[in-house]
C-alpha cells in the first residue's frame, strides 16, 4: 500500500491548525516535519514547539525529518515531543554517533530512520539497515519546498528497495523532494511505498483528490 506524508513547509502557518486537520480529512497517512538547523542545511524551519504543539491538534503519524549536524544531541527530545518516526541524515555525523542516535531513538520507542542526499550513494544505508523501520532517499537538495525532483536518483531507490527486500521486508521506503502524480508513479514503479509531498500537495485545489491520485500509483 503506498503511505502519502505531506510536508508542512509549505503549509499556512498562520493557519496551521486548520492544515493539519485537512491532512486526515484528505486521506493522508502521516505528516512531514522538516526540522532544519542552518548549517545541515542552508535554511531554518522549526524546532521542537512545533512538533509539541502538532503532538497536540493530531493523532497522525509524525513523520520528522531532522535535517540536522550531530542529530544525537538532539533525538531524545523529539521522541518526547511527539515524532512517531523520526529520521537522521547519515551524512550529518560519524558512523559510531548515527548508529548510537539510531539507538537512543528505538529506545524512546519511537521509529529510527534513515536518509540520504542525492549525492551519497545507496551502499550507505547498509550498516544502518537492521536498525532502521524506515529509509529516507531525498529526490532533491535538502533544505527547501519546490524543487524539481531529481529521475536520476530512481536507481538509487531500486537498490535501496533490493537491500530492504533481502535485509528487512516491514522497512518502508520514502522519498522527498519534487513529488507530484507524475513523479510519484516513477517512484512507485523504483520501489517507493511512501511518498512525501509538499508543495505538490498544498497547492492542489482539491487534497483529497491529490492524495487519491498519489496512491492510484500503487
Ligand atoms: C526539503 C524537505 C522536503 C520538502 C519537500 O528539504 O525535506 O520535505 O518540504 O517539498 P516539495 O514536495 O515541495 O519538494
Ligand atoms: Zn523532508
Amino acid at each position: 500500500m503506498i503511505k502519502v506524508s505531506p510536508s508542512i513547509l509549505s503549509a499556512d502557518f498562520g493557519n496551521l491548525e486548520r492544515d493539519i486537520c485537512g491532512l486526515a480529512a484528505a486521506g493522508a497517512d502521516y505528516v512531514h516535519v522538516d526540522i532544519m538547523d542552518g548549517h545541515f542545511v542552508p535554511n531554518l524551519s522549526m524546532g521542537f514547539p512545533v512538533v509539541n504543539a502538532l503532538r497536540r491538534i493530531t493523532d497522525m503519524t509524525l513523520d520528522v525529518h531532522l535535517m540536522i549536524d550531530r542529530p544525537i544531541r538532539y533525538v531524545e527530545r523529539f521522541c518526547q515531543a511527539g515524532a512517531n518516526i523520526l529520521t537522521i541524515h547519515v551524512e550529518a555525523d560519524t558512523e559510531e554517533n548515527t548508529l548510537e542516535a539510531l539507538r537512543k531513538i528505538q529506545a524512546c520507542g519511537v521509529k529510527p530512520a534513515i536518509c540520504v542526499k542525492p549525492k551519497t550513494p545507496a551502499e550507505a544505508v547498509l550498516p544502518y539497515l537492521d536498525l532502521c523501520d524506515l529509509i529516507l532517499v531525498m529526490t532533491v537538495e535538502p533544505g527547501f519546498g519546490g524543487q524539481s525532483f531529481m529521475q536520476d536518483m530512481m536507481p538509487k531507490v531500486q537498490k535501496i528497495r533490493q537491500y530492504i527486500n533481502e535485509r528487512k521486508p516491514d522497512c518502508e521506503l520514502e522519498v522527498d523532494g519534487g513529488v507530484n502524480a507524475a513523479t510519484a508513479k516513477i517512484c512507485v514503479e523504483a520501489g517507493a511505498n511512501v511518498l512525501v509531498a509538499g508543495s505538490a500537495y498544498f497547492k492542489a485545489a482539491d487534497h483529497a483528490q491529490f492524495v487519491r491520485e498519489l496512491k492510484a500509483n500503487g
